[in-house]
C-alpha cells in the first residue's frame, strides 16, 4: 500500500491538530446550539469521528450516500442520493462534513437538497479543499487544508476503495490510476 503514495501532504499529527482546532472553530461559532451534522458517506467517517469529539455541543450524526463517481478518478457529473439521511432537520441547525471539495458539485447539490427542507441554517465543512478544480460555485464554511491539483488519498479518502485506513493524507501515484 505505501509503495503507491508518492509524497505525504500531511502526517497524521498534523490532521490531528487541524482537526482540533477546527471542532473549537465550530464550537465557538454555534454558542452550544444543538447541530445536526451530517456526513457524506464514505469518505467522510474517520474525519467526523475525530472532528465531533472536538465539538462542545450536543450533536446529533446521520450520513448520506451520494456519488458522482464510478470506479475512475474524474467526477462524472451527475450525482445520485444512494442512502438519505433520517433526522428530521427541519428549525435544526444542519452541519455537512465532507471528505474532500473538488469541483463542488456534491456540496453544492447536497447544499440545495437540505435546504429546501427548512433547516434553521446549513454550514458546510470539509477536510481538503482542491480549488484549482472548481467548476460548481459553493461557499464552505470550514476548511481543514488546501490542496494541490493532485489525487490524495487517506484517512478516509479512498481510491477504487482502497487506501482508506492510512493514518495520513498522501498523493497517489499517477500510475496506479493510470
Ligand atoms: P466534487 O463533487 O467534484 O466536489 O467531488 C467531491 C468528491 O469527489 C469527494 O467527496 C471525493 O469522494 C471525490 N474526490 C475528489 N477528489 C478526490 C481525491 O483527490 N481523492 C479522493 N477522492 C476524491
Ligand atoms: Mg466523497
Amino acid at each position: 500500500m505505501l509503495e503507491d503514495i508518492s509524497k505525504v501532504l500531511f502526517t497524521e499529527e498534523e490532521i490531528r491538530a487541524r482537526v482540533t482546532e477546527l471542532g473549537r472553530q465550530i464550537s465557538e461559532d454555534f454558542r452550544g446550539e444543538d447541530i445536526v451534522v451530517i456526513g457524506l458517506l464514505k469518505g467522510c467517517f474517520i474525519f467526523i469521528a475525530d472532528l465531533i469529539r472536538h465539538i462542545d455541543a450536543n450533536v446529533a450524526v446521520d450520513f448520506m450516500l451520494v456519488s458522482s463517481y464510478g470506479a475512475g478518478v474524474v467526477s462524472s457529473g451527475e450525482i445520485k442520493v444512494r442512502k438519505d439521511y433520517s433526522i428530521d432537520i427541519e428549525g435544526k441547525n444542519v452541519l455537512v462534513i465532507d471528505d474532500i471539495l473538488d469541483t463542488g458539485r456534491t456540496l453544492a447539490f447536497v447544499k440545495d437538497y437540505l435546504s429546501v427542507k427548512s433547516p434553521k441554517t446549513v454550514k458546510l465543512c470539509t477536510l481538503l479543499d482542491k480549488p484549482e478544480r472548481r467548476t460548481s460555485k459553493v461557499a464552505v464554511d470550514y476548511v481543514g487544508f488546501q490542496v494541490p491539483d493532485e489525487f490524495v488519498v487517506g484517512y478516509g479518502l479512498d481510491f477504487d476503495e482502497k487506501y482508506r485506513n492510512l493514518p495520513f493524507i498522501g498523493v497517489l501515484k499517477p500510475e496506479v490510476y493510470k
